[in-house]
C-alpha cells in the first residue's frame, strides 16, 4: 500500500500565519502537524509516501527532508488547490497501488494501523474513516446502510442522516482515479472527494466505513490547533535535558536540550523547546514553546509560541498562537499604549 498525504491548500482560516507558512507545518506540541500523518502511515506499513504540495512547496520539502524517514517520500506539486479529488488526478502516476489518502492537517490519537488492516482484509473498493460527533451539521456526514457500508455522503447537512462525520483519512483502490476524472467541480469550484466517492457508490462499487474511537482533530482553525496541542500534551511524559536554576517545575514537563529555566515557575503539561531561555516567567499548562525562544518577565498559558520568538515583560498571554521570530515586549518609550505592527487578518484581544 502507498500513502498520499495532502500538504497543499491555502489555509485561509489560519491567516495571517498561512501567508508565510503552509498550515501543515504549524507545530503542535513542538512537532509539525504533517509529521503526525507521516508517522501514522509509516506505522501502518506503507511502502511509499507521496506528499501533495501547494503554494509554499519549498518549505514543506525542506521541513520533511530535515528528518530521516524509514520510507521513500516523493513530492507531487498540485499548484492551485482545486480540491481533494484533484490531488488524486495530479498524483495519478504515483497511485498505481491501493493507497491511503491522509489530510496533512489532521491528527488521530490512535493512528490508522487498525483501519489499514481492516481495509486490507475486506473486499471493499474504498473505506472512509468516520467518528461520532455531537454537531454533524459542521462536517461531511455519512448515511449508512444496515450492513455498515456507505449509502451516501453529504457535506454539512442541515438535517444530518447520522452523527457520523468523515475523518480526513480514506482508503482507496486505484479505480478512484476514474471516479475523480468523471466528476464535475462543485459550487466552490473544487473537485470534491465526497462526489468521487458518491460516483463509486453509484457505479456499484462497495464503500465501507471504519470507525475511529480515540480523539481526532482537524487543525484547520486556531481553536482546533489549541485543542490538538492540549490533547497531545495530555499524553507527554516528563523529561529534562535542559538546565534549571532557582525554579519550580510542577506536573509533566518536557525541557529540551540546552533550554534554560531561570527563576521561573513551569506548570505542566507543557514543553520547552531546544535552546529556549525562560527567566522570571510563569509558563502554565498546555503551553508549547518552540526552539530558540526567549521569554522573560511574562506569564504564558495555553499557548503555542513558535521558534525564535522573543517575549519580554509582556504581562499575561493566554490562548495565543504566536508565529516564528515574533517580538513582543513592554513599550519603553512614551506615550504609553499598545504599539502594534500587525499583518492582514490578524486577531488580537487586548
Ligand atoms: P481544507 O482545510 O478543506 O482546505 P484549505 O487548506 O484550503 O483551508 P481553508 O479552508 O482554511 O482555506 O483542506 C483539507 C486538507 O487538504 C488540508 O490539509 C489541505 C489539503 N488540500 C490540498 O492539499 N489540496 C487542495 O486542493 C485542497 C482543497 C486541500
Amino acid at each position: 500500500m502507498k500513502a498520499l498525504i495532502l500538504s497543499g491548500g491555502s489555509g485561509t482560516r489560519l491567516r495571517p500565519l498561512t501567508y508565510s507558512q503552509q498550515k501543515q507545518l504549524i507545530p503542535v506540541a513542538n512537532k509539525p502537524v504533517l509529521f503526525y500523518a507521516i508517522e501514522d502511515v509509516i506505522e501502518a506499513g506503507v511502502d511509499e509516501i507521496g506528499i501533495i504540495l501547494g503554494p509554499n512547496k519549498d518549505q514543506v520539502i525542506d521541513t520533511v527532508k530535515s528528518k530521516a524517514w524509514d520510507v521513500p517520500i516523493e513530492f507531487i506539486y498540485q499548484g492551485e488547490p482545486k480540491g481533494l479529488a484533484h490531488t488524486i488526478i495530479v498524483a495519478e502516476k504515483f497511485l498505481d497501488d491501493d493507497f491511503v489518502m491522509y489530510l496533512g492537517d489532521n491528527i488521530l490519537r490512535d493512528g490508522i494501523v487498525r483501519h489499514e488492516k481492516r481495509f486490507s482484509s475486506m473486499k471493499s473498493d474504498a473505506s472512509v474513516l468516520l467518528t461520532k460527533v455531537d454537531d454533524p451539521q459542521r462536517f461531511g456526514v455519512a448515511d449508512l446502510n444496515q450492513d455498515g457500508s456507505i449509502r451516501r455522503l453529504v457535506e454539512k447537512p442541515k438535517v444530518p442522516p447520522s452523527n457520523y462525520a468523515l475523518v480526513g483519512v480514506y482508503f482507496f483502490k486505484p479505480m478512484i482515479i476514474d471516479a475523480c476524472k468523471s466528476i464535475k467541480p462543485s459550487w466552490r469550484d473544487e473537485l470534491e472527494i465526497t462526489d468521487a466517492i458518491q460516483w463509486l457508490i453509484e457505479h456499484g462499487y462497495k464503500v465501507d466505513a471504519s470507525f475511529v474511537d480515540g480523539w481526532w482533530k482537524d487543525t484547520g482553525k486556531p481553536e482546533d490547533i489549541f485543542e490538538a496541542n492540549r490533547l497531545i500534551l495530555d499524553d507527554i511524559l516528563t523529561r529534562n535535558d535542559g538546565l534549571i536554576e532557582g525554579s519550580r517545575i510542577m506536573g509533566r514537563v518536557i525541557i529540551e536540550e540546552n533550554a534554560k529555566i531561570d527563576r521561573s515557575v513551569i506548570k505542566g503539561p507543557c514543553i520547552i523547546g531546544e535552546g529556549s531561555i525562560i527567566s522570571d516567567t510563569y509558563i502554565g499548562p498546555y503551553t508549547s514553546v518552540g526552539i530558540g525562544c526567549q521569554i522573560c518577565g511574562t506569564e504564558v498559558e495555553d499557548s503555542i509560541i513558535m521558534d525564535e520568538s522573543r517575549i519580554i515583560n509582556a504581562g499575561k498571554i493566554v490562548e495565543s498562537l504566536i508565529g516564528r521570530n515574533v517580538k513582543i515586549q513592554e513599550g519603553v518609550a512614551l506615550p504609553k499604549g499598545h504599539r502594534l505592527i500587525v499583518g492582514d487578518n490578524s486577531d488580537i484581544s487586548l
